[in-house]
């Protein structure tokens, strides 16, 4: 059960100096839209959860909510700060980098910004990569386009050189804009600097186009990902209408959760099948995928399959195709196995297939952000900093039951998100596709 403890939030220190920002906090106190500096954000939102953990009400564990303080840990003047982006490219790398300058620089007047670029190996001499000034005009226009300006890279780098280099550099905090992976690199980071005494805030913003960060809401860049992938529903079900026993098979990203299969169909709901890490599935067999479609094709000339990549994993031959730099297993290829399987399948029943596969792969990720995820990005960035500046450190900055908050790195790391099986999303998914709950053997 997680604790108030669990909840907690890391400080460099008292926070003495009054911040730029007070004027505009005066008087403010909590309502339905705000949430005051001192108040929590429930953990649980439900009467049962809440009556469940048997805590009293002022016991109840929360969130510390994000924000501008009254008071924040650094002199603004006297500050350097930095910005990495690691991992797999997103949707709003480039909104978030520039929320975070404009932030600094117009509202607490940081004027040293410091891009590292190509992830964590920008701070390790070896690479011999350059830093960038980043300043309000450099970073004026950056959010029209897809991808980071300053590059990315998968994979550890050791921490204590990165420290190194901080602290050579006289940077005070630190943005860290990534997964999993690279969140427990922060963490790392903070113990480093724990160890050595340091005083450098390390704030991260979650980025993950699959959705995989728990504690939550939703990440930013996941709206744009499944906005692009609604595209190859589209034009796959466009594809399968236009011939005999036509068949549309689309694979998304998703490596261990499904949320983008599960959005881009309910988005686009001309799926019949969707199939996610989550929910197990045999391909053979009397009540099997390959059986189910056939009898659907028969009766309506054609279908839509849409296949997040890490699902039915366990029913392809095992290639051992190792890792990534991330540590991530590389994934057998469910989209070419199902093809394969369901072209064998109609052949040796006799019937006609025109199957189109459609693949969109990182084109869903490498697109700007919509502006949806514009705004959200924004918010985060701006969250982010102000995080910083009042001296939080080893957190996240997420939204949780439509609140931002500051989420413990240990805590966003825990475990991962994925789609319930008994949840309400994959009921929805069944409800709007009508596939059975099951295809057993
Ligand atoms: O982590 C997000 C993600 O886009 C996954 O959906 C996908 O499996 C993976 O990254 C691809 O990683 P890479 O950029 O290393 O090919």
């Amino acid at each position: 059960m997680t604790t108030a403890a669990d909840l907690a939030v890391k400080t460099l220190g008292p926070c003495r100096i009054d911040s730029p920002l007070r004027p505009l906090l005066e008087n403010r106190r909590t309502t339905t839209h705000y949430v005051g500096e001192d108040d929590r954000v429930l953990f649980h939102d439900t009467a049962s959860l809440v009556r469940d953990s048997g805590y009293s009400v002022d016991a109840l564990p929360g969130f510390e909510p994000a924000g501008p303080r009254r008071n924040i840990f650094f002199d603004a003047s006297k500050m350097r700060v930095g910005i990495v982006t690691c991992g797999g490219l997103c949707p709003g790398l480039n909104d978030v980098i520039r929320g975070i300058v404009m932030e600094l620089t117009f509202h607490y007047g940081v004027t040293r910004i410091l891009g590292f670029r190509n992830g964590y190996q920008g701070f390790v001499a070896r690479y011999g990569h350059d830093v960038v000034d980043l300043t309000p005009r450099v970073v004026s226009n950056i959010d029209e386009d897809g991808g980071t300006i300053l590059g990315t890279s998968r994979g550890e780098q050791d921490p204590q050189e990165i420290v190194d280099c901080l602290e050579r550099m006289n940077v005070g905090a630190l943005f860290v804009i990534g997964g999993d992976g690279t969140l427990r690199g922060a963490m790392q980071l903070t113990s480093a600097i724990a160890e050595r005494g340091g005083r450098i805030a390390v704030v991260g913003i979650p980025k993950t186009i699959d959705n995989d960060i728990p504690y939550i809401d939703q990440s930013f860049g996941f709206q744009t990902a499944f906005g692009e992938a609604t595209k190859s529903i589209q034009a796959a079900h466009v594809e399968a209408k236009a011939s005999p026993n036509g068949v549309g098979l689309v694979k998304l990203m998703g490596r261990h959760s499904g949320f983008i299969a599960c959005y881009a169909s309910l988005a686009e709901p001309d799926a019949n099948y969707v199939l996610i890490p989550e929910v197990p599935f045999q391909l053979d067999g009397p009540h099997g995928l390959l059986e189910h479609l056939l009898e659907r094709v028969r009766r309506h000339g054609h279908a839509v399959i849409v296949a997040a990549e890490g699902a039915g994993q366990d029913l392809i031959p095992d290639t051992a195709a190792g890792v990534d730099a991330s540590g991530n297993r590389r994934l057998e290829d469910i989209g070419l196995h199902l093809k394969t399987r369901i072209t064998r399948h109609f052949a040796a029943a006799g019937v006609e297939l025109n199957l189109k596969y459609i693949d969109p792969s990182y084109a869903i990720r490498s697109v700007p952000a919509n502006p949806y995820d514009s705004v959200y990005c924004l918010r985060l960035a701006q969250n982010a900093v102000h995080a910083a500046m009042a001296g939080r450190t080893e957190m996240v900055v997420g939204r949780w039951h439509g609140r931002f908050v500051h989420v413990p790195i240990p805590l966003a790391v825990s475990h991962r998100n994925q789609v319930a099986p008994d949840g309400d999303l994959w009921l929805s998914v069944l409800e709007a596709t009508g596939q059975p709950r099951s295809f057993g053997g």
